[in-house]
């Protein structure tokens, strides 16, 4: 489909393109019933982040034990004027983009004359994250042109605009919300649409003790904990079912052989679950988990890996001085 059969022209600087209406409603109800039917029960995260999961997450980044987005920041702050080199001409495409924090940072570091040079395209599944930062952001730099798109970027990467030179970023550490094989498959989906001189920044949870990794999934306030029963919501809304968040429990580990924090949601008792959308009914026993997400750590070696197996080459790795984070950027020769 074509880009500009679907945007939505909001003001002069602004359009708005989805491409999640577009998605089939019988596939997205089949891929969650073969999640909570499979002997593990699961739940792809990307359902977390409806507009109450976008706002709790922003309450996660702000808590004292979740130190990616902080350290992450300060590393972006140090090295923003260094990221994108020339800023003439350029489409900067923000995979996740959440809220725009993190992209002020890079433009921040614009001079305001050049900011009618660039396009930010914020892509993320979450309408209510999107719209707001469009909206926030387009006040706060008068000139810069926004094109935000409402897309999966497991499905629909082929839908980025791809007419000028691109920095696409992609920061958290959401790549280690995939699988290892799926974070690998990715990126070399984005190298084969990304053109000569195109560079992406990836940020990337490293590998460290594993208590504070802990923390940074059990907070004190149990904003992670809402965070992650609030999935449930979300699937009562999408396919009618009958879940109940009081039945459940959060459960976040690192499982240390993985190098990933995994969250969970434990089944405080028996239940049948519900919808008049299907016929089956789901059992869930007391003790029993859904499993909600992974939150991949990584090592210097994972970072040369996606090197050496995507061909992307890294131009430089900035981090901050115990190395909790790393900021990776690539360039595609
Ligand atoms: N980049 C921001 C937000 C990280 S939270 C930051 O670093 O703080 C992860 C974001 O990715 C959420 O906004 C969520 O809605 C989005 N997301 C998760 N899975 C996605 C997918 N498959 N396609 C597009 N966006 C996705
Ligand atoms: C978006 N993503 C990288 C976060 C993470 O740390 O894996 C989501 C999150 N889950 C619990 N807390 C934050």
């Amino acid at each position: 489909m074509n880009n500009s059969d679907i945007a939505i022209q909001v003001n002069p600087h602004l359009t708005i393109s989805n491409y999640l209406s577009t998605e089939n409603e019988s596939d997205v109800l089949h891929e969650i019933l073969d999640g909570l039917k499979a002997e593990q029960k699961y739940i792809s995260s990307r359902f977390f982040y409806d507009e109450k999961g976008s706002a709790l997450f922003e309450e996660i980044t702000s808590l004292p034990e979740y130190y990616p987005t902080k350290t992450e920041t300060a590393i972006l702050k140090a090295n923003a004027t260094n990221i994108p080199g020339h800023y003439t001409n350029i489409d900067i495409i923000e995979l996740g983009s959440g809220d725009c924090t993190k992209i002020s940072v890079l433009l921040d570091a614009v001079q305001k004359n050049r900011m009618k040079h660039i396009n930010y395209i914020p892509v993320d599944v979450s309408e209510a994250a999107v719209l707001k930062s469009a909206d926030i952001l387009s006040l706060k730099y008068p000139g810069l042109t926004i094109h935000g798109l409402l897309a999966d970027f497991l499905k629909h990467l082929d839908q980025l605009p791809g007419e000028q030179k691109r920095l696409i970023c992609f920061f958290g550490s959401t790549l280690g919300n995939l699988d290892r094989k799926q974070a690998t498959n990715f990126l070399m989906n984005l190298k084969r649409i990304m053109n000569p001189g195109d560079q992406l920044i990836l940020g990337l949870d490293m590998v460290k003790d594993s208590s504070i990794l802990h923390k940074a999934y059990n907070d004190s306030q149990e904003i992670t904990a809402r965070f992650n029963k609030n999935i449930l919501n979300v699937i009562n809304e999408i396919i009618q079912t009958d879940f109940d968040t009081h039945n459940f429990e959060h459960y976040a580990f690192y499982n240390e052989q993985e190098a990933r924090i995994e969250m969970h949601l434990k089944a405080a008792k028996d239940m049948r679950i519900s919808s008049p959308l299907f016929v089956e009914k789901i059992d869930i026993k007391a003790g029993e988990t859904i499993h909600t997400e992974n939150s991949h750590k990584f090592t210097l070696a994972d970072i040369r890996k996606f090197e050496t197996l995507t061909g992307l080459k890294i131009q430089n790795i900035y981090t901050d001085k115990e190395q909790w984070f790393s900021l990776v950027s690539f360039i595609n020769i």
